[in-house]
């Protein structure tokens, strides 16, 4: 598998992966309904921007899953994740988060926060297994984070 920085050629590629999951895996995702895919919506996911750090994994050259970090402040960066339905439960995931993370220390970062709803199991489990913790917990929604030490450990 390999993983690396999102680059605007890869809009088909981020489509691609989009077009592989539930309307569910999307709400999940995107905090909102997502049922189509309009290419000029989704162009901000694949740009250089300012605020936005994003990478994506392929194998074969099929793309399987992209993180992004929305950069909130000099120090915090919140993260949010979405692999293709055929390529969970295999460390694509993992793989993507931690190369975002390891993105993100290299550029100053060091509080990860990420917003999920409670019932979300995939990302309860792959936050688990990187050693977040639920700092805020309010009804449906909870609130994850982690500190740079934490996943450094991991590696
Ligand atoms: C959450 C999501 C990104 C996980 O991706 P993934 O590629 O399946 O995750 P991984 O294979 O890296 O799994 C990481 C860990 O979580 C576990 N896990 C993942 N999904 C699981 C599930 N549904 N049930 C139980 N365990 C699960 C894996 O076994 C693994 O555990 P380990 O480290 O102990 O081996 C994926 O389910 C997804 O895209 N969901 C829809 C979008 C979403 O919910 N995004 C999160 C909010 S931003």
């Amino acid at each position: 598998m390999d993983v690396r920085l999102i680059r605007p050629t890869d809009l088909t590629n981020y489509l691609t992966i989009l077009e592989r999951t539930s309307e569910q895996d999307r709400y999940h995702r995107f905090h909102h309904v997502v049922d189509a895919f309009d290419p000029a919506a989704l162009r901000r996911f694949v740009e250089d921007r300012p605020d936005m750090l994003g990478v994506i994994a392929f194998e074969n050259g099929e793309p399987l899953g992209a993180a992004h970090a929305a950069l909130i402040d000099e120090r915090c960066a919140e993260l949010a994740i979405v692999v293709s339905k055929d390529a969970r439960r295999r460390g694509v995931g993992r793989a993507l988060a931690l190369a975002l993370v390891a993105e993100l220390e290299a550029r100053g970062y060091s509080r990860f926060v990420a917003h999920a709803l409670r019932d979300n199991v995939g990302f309860t489990h792959l936050a688990r297994s990187m050693g977040l913790h639920i700092e805020k917990a309010d009804g449906a929604d909870a609130t994850w984070v982690h500190e740079t030490a934490t996943v450094a450990a991991l590696r």
